[in-house]
């Protein structure tokens, strides 16, 4: 299958457009580009830094809790919000909200999310970190269709006003019908869902900053800009019986950059702005930069902080942006974020930065102490990756008044199980390129549904090894992983701990072990740089 196909048109539709072949740049210029994508400049004047005061997601309550589990409901719609001051910005949301709201769990409790789609288009939902059973893990032609749209109902919907992408929507809702797909043997057929469906998230994992968000196939790019992504917060007795900040000093902060049109909405370069074809315009290949830095879905916030400890729980939820960020000013001594967990929950200790790279995907779990600065301090959360308006992300205003503080990082957060590579059964390689026919392909093949590139068995250790050409933040669905090195040397400064997603850099390659455990079926591997995810940079494995 080309990627002509797997974009579902031909070269007819859309010319030599986003559809030509690719220029194939040089070794040279792509070490030499370095960080990804191409910033999408807004249409609107933007914001002062630092005038709206930071929103926290609202926590989401379960509609019912029994003996071992706990239900929740969350609606996906269109919401009209104010995200730059004075202008309304359509947004996809789920519940109403963007960010969504956050899901406080247990673990161990049985998690079970009934999704309304109300949305004009089909959606899929993923559990970012989450340890789940294939058939809820959002596989991205598993699709629940809008309330009304089903199969079969698809043509009395399509005078339907405001729906968009209904092309796509049908096409994709019948893949089986995609030019390529029909003769492919393993096809799945897709365990489309009409209205509303329930995922079931076993709760066998431990206390970690997970997220969710949309995950259809060639759509997740346009879908998360749109707004659908939310924090799902699991919590274990582990992490609860540590001195850590908590309660108010315990902050979910959800990093994006966007852009946005004159009339105030999502500014995004689709090829095809009704999203029936996947994909952005030739320019954006490389992934979409936005000129805004929302945090919790305001533009530059901030917030007064006490002069405590605070634990920052960091989500890069950015399509394709990696940030640098880094404390202004610096305390004394430096050392200010002081890194306690990364994807997967707590590190065995912890880990101080002056500066963190965060690439799309990867949550940082931080202390940063901010008696360390006088009071009265303004203190900015700088991107040193960033150019004009998106090197600052949002200010701390450090209070002046005397408040206790009795949390603690603790020099030994936990123990954690070492990945053995001598366990490993067998050593797989993963190249992550781009090709002049295909966009952006994993061992050179664009995605294609039912087509596996590893086949394991339940139980077993493996070492995956990634190469790449340009920056690929890699991201492993089902189980997390230990990284064992990095171009052959030791793992880098932000690679310890568990992780789901880790980010590597042009020409390098990464060792990672990993070990498939509890649930058999198919699941994803892909780069989270969303314009590469949904332009093909894709692959099944098959666990069983
Ligand atoms: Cu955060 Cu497969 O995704
Ligand atoms: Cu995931
Ligand atoms: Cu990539």
């Amino acid at each position: 299958m080309n990627r002509r196909r797997f974009l579902g048109i031909g070269a007819a539709v859309v010319g030599t457009g986003a559809m030509g072949a690719f220029a194939v740049p040089s070794a040279a210029r792509l070490l030499a580009e370095g960080r990804p994508g191409r910033v999408l400049g807004s249409a609107v004047e933007l914001p002062a830094p630092f005038q709206v005061p930071l929103p926290l997601p609202p926590v989401l309550q379960p509609v019912r809790s029994d003996g071992t589990t706990d239900h929740y409901e969350i609606t996906q719609q269109i919401a009209r919000l104010e995200i730059l001051p004075g202008l309304r910005t359509e947004a996809w949301t789920y519940g109403g909200s963007y960010p969504g709201p956050t899901l406080a769990v247990r673990a161990g409790r049985q998690i079970v999310v009934r999704h309304r789609n109300e949305l004009p288009v089909p959606s899929v939902v993923h559990l970012h970190g989450g340890h789940t059973p294939a058939d809820s893990d959002g596989y991205p032609i598993d699709l629940l269709l809008p309330v009304g749209a089903g199969a079969g109902g698809a043509q009395g919907t399509a005078g339907t006003a405001g729906m968009v992408g209904m092309a796509g929507m049908v096409g994709m809702a019948g893949m089986a019908g995609m030019p390529g797909m029909a003769h492919h043997a393993d096809l799945p057929a897709g365990r489309t869902t009409d209205g509303e469906r329930t995922y079931t998230y076993p709760g066998r994992q431990r206390a970690a900053t997970l997220w969710y968000h949309d995950h259809r196939m060639g759509f997740t790019g346009p879908a998360l800009w749109r707004g659908l992504a939310g924090f799902h917060l699991v919590h274990d007795d582990e992490e609860d019986a540590l001195p850590l900040p908590r309660g108010e000093r315990e902050i979910p902060l959800m990093l994006a950059d966007r852009s946005f049109a004159e009339d105030g909405s999502f500014a995004y370069p689709a090829v095809d702005p009704t999203l029936a074809v996947p994909g952005v315009t030739d320019d954006y290949m490389n992934g979409v930069l936005g000129d805004v830095v929302l945090v919790n879905g305001a533009p530059w916030p901030r917030l007064t902080v006490d002069r405590a400890r605070y634990r920052l729980r960091l989500l890069n939820s950015s399509n394709a942006r990696l940030y640098r960020l880094e404390l202004d000013p610096q305390p004394a001594g430096g050392d200010a974020l002081v890194q306690i967990g990364g994807d997967g929950g707590l590190l065995e200790a912890p880990v101080a930065h002056d500066s963190l790279e965060i690439a799309p995907a990867e949550r940082f779990d931080l202390v940063v102490d901010f008696s360390r600065f006088p009071p009265g301090t303004s203190v900015r959360l700088m991107n040193r990756f960033g150019s004009d308006r998106t090197t600052e992300v949002m200010l701390f205003d450090v209070s002046s008044r005397t408040v206790t503080d009795d949390s603690a990082v603790p020099e030994r957060l936990c123990t954690l199980e070492r990945l053995d590579p001598a366990a490993a059964v067998t050593t797989r390689t993963f190249g992550f390129r781009r090709s002049r026919d295909d966009g952006w392909t994993i061992n050179n093949q664009p995605y294609e549904p039912g087509r596996s590139l590893a086949r394991t068995a339940l139980g077993s250790t493996e070492i995956w090894r990634f190469f790449t050409d340009v920056h690929h933040p890699v991201h492993l669905h089902l189980d997390p992983f230990q990284v064992l090195s990095r171009s052959g040397a030791e793992p880098g400064r932000y690679d310890a701990g568990w992780k789901d997603t880790v980010d590597l850099r042009p020409a390098e390659s990464v060792e990672l072990l990993v070990r498939f455990t509890d649930y058999p079926g198919a699941y994803m591997l892909h780069c989270h740089n969303l314009e590469h995810e949904d332009m093909a940079m894709m692959a099944d494995f098959v666990v069983e």
